[in-house]
């Protein structure tokens, strides 16, 4: 039956850490992986979740299904997350919210959504972006096309390179756009650009999928949801949000996502949510329980709500010391061409390097990267900063 089955490549970013773990050498690090670790190169455990995790825990209750679409205070928190408790989309009854399997999760529910709403449509999404990107939309049966983003010569946005493609798509073409942090360069929009973008989907009638897995990893909750909350305000009438907790919440394999549709009115929004329903019941049948419960904990507690603001600003704040600090250590070993990583935001920099150079890395210094010359420079500490800066600078040498 499965003789003509090939061997299928491995994930780019998944299948690294595979290598990783195997790999025997003391002093391994792996900056592959988008995963948040603390000074002590650990996964932290958010103080705020383990006060519900605590709580869950005492009160022993039964594990009954979720409803297919999740939790309605994870929902409903979510929500008032993305976009601003206030906000008139969510007093409308415009916005449909489901939690989801991850962000990922979110993502492929969403494509297939979209999929049998507008069947002929084609999804752009930057150059580049997330690899699992393309491969869930294609998985969803969706033409991929590219927009201009990333330019490697500053290291930063090509800015009129992007409104030149997004001008020129089809009209009902479903663009995906990163809020912030964006996966895997770093390089992320202002205010004011967001605002171009935002007029040009509205010129040429896109759909905008706006994938928000890092809110609060680079200036704080609502900074990181200007694109979302300009969208909201744009009169625009419809759109698609992703948002993942795994970053926020450190709640990784919890798998803790939500979809969610902003539709026309009430009722369009009531219909998208029916289409969302089924199409979950079909691929997993409903989300699980314990992610979705920390989250709504957390969120729906004012004190834990306090608490984790505090640890999500401590996260970012240490992400902006090892950005500076690796830039300072880079120059110290002679790279001073490095500056730019300071200037990016989130978890990830595109440092640059080379496939060649990122094998090295791997090879001789036991640093994984990937291959794109992304890195995490979420997994730096000041225990491996100079380490990793010095071999960082010597294969850019050679
Ligand atoms: C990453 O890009 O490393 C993260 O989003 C984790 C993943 O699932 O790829």
């Amino acid at each position: 039956h499965f003789a003509s089955v090939e061997m299928t490549p491995g994930d780019p970013i998944l299948g690294l850490t595979e290598a990783y773990l195997a790999d025997a050498r003391p002093g391994k690090v792996n900056l592959g992986v988008g995963i948040y670790y603390d000074e002590q190169g650990r996964i932290p455990l958010l103080r705020a979740v383990h006060e519900v995790e605590q709580r869950l825990a005492q009160e022993a209750k039964p594990r009954g299904y979720l409803p297919i679409d999740g939790l309605p205070a994870y929902t409903q928190g979510t929500q008032k997350l993305v976009f601003g408790a206030e906000s008139p989309l969510l007093a409308a009854g415009r916005v449909a919210t489901s939690q989801t399997i991850g962000g990922s999760g979110a993502l492929r529910v969403g494509a297939d959504v979209l999929k049998k709403a507008l069947p002929k449509a084609k999804i752009a999404i930057s150059n580049p972006s997330w690899e699992n990107h393309r491969v869930v939309f294609i998985a969803a049966g969706f033409e991929v096309v590219e927009y201009t983003y990333y330019d490697p010569q500053t290291h930063g946005l090509d800015f009129a390179g992007m409104l030149a493609d997004l001008g020129k798509l089809e009209p009902g073409t479903v663009v995906l756009l990163h809020a912030c942090c964006h996966n895997p360069t770093g390089v992320d929009l202002n205010a004011a650009q967001w605002q171009q973008v935002v007029e040009v989907v509205k010129e040429r009638q896109l759909l905008p999928f706006i994938d928000m897995a890092y809110q609060g990893f680079d200036q704080g909750i609502d900074a990181d949801a200007t694109a979302v909350r300009l969208f909201a305000a744009s009169g625009i009438e419809s759109f698609v949000v992703t948002s993942s907790y795994a970053k926020s919440f450190s709640l990784y394999g919890e798998r803790a996502g939500a979809l969610t549709f902003v539709a026309a009115d009430r009722d369009e929004a009531l219909r998208v949510q029916s289409l969302v329903k089924r199409t979950i019941r079909s691929i997993y049948s409903s989300p699980s329980t314990h992610g979705g419960a920390l989250v709504a904990g957390v969120l729906n507690s004012p004190e834990l709500r306090a608490m984790w603001e505090q640890e999500l600003g401590e996260m970012r704040e240490r992400i902006h010391a090892m950005r500076a600090g690796m830039v300072e250590k880079l120059a110290a070993h002679g790279a001073p061409q490095f500056a730019f990583i300071q200037q990016q935001a989130g978890m990830f920099s595109y440092s640059g390097l080379s496939k060649a150079q990122v094998d090295r890395l791997r090879d001789e210094y036991a640093i994984y990267a990937i291959g794109t010359g992304r890195i995490c420079v979420a997994a730096l500490n000041r225990s491996n900063l100079d380490t990793v800066a010095a071999a960082v600078a010597a294969v850019s040498k050679a």
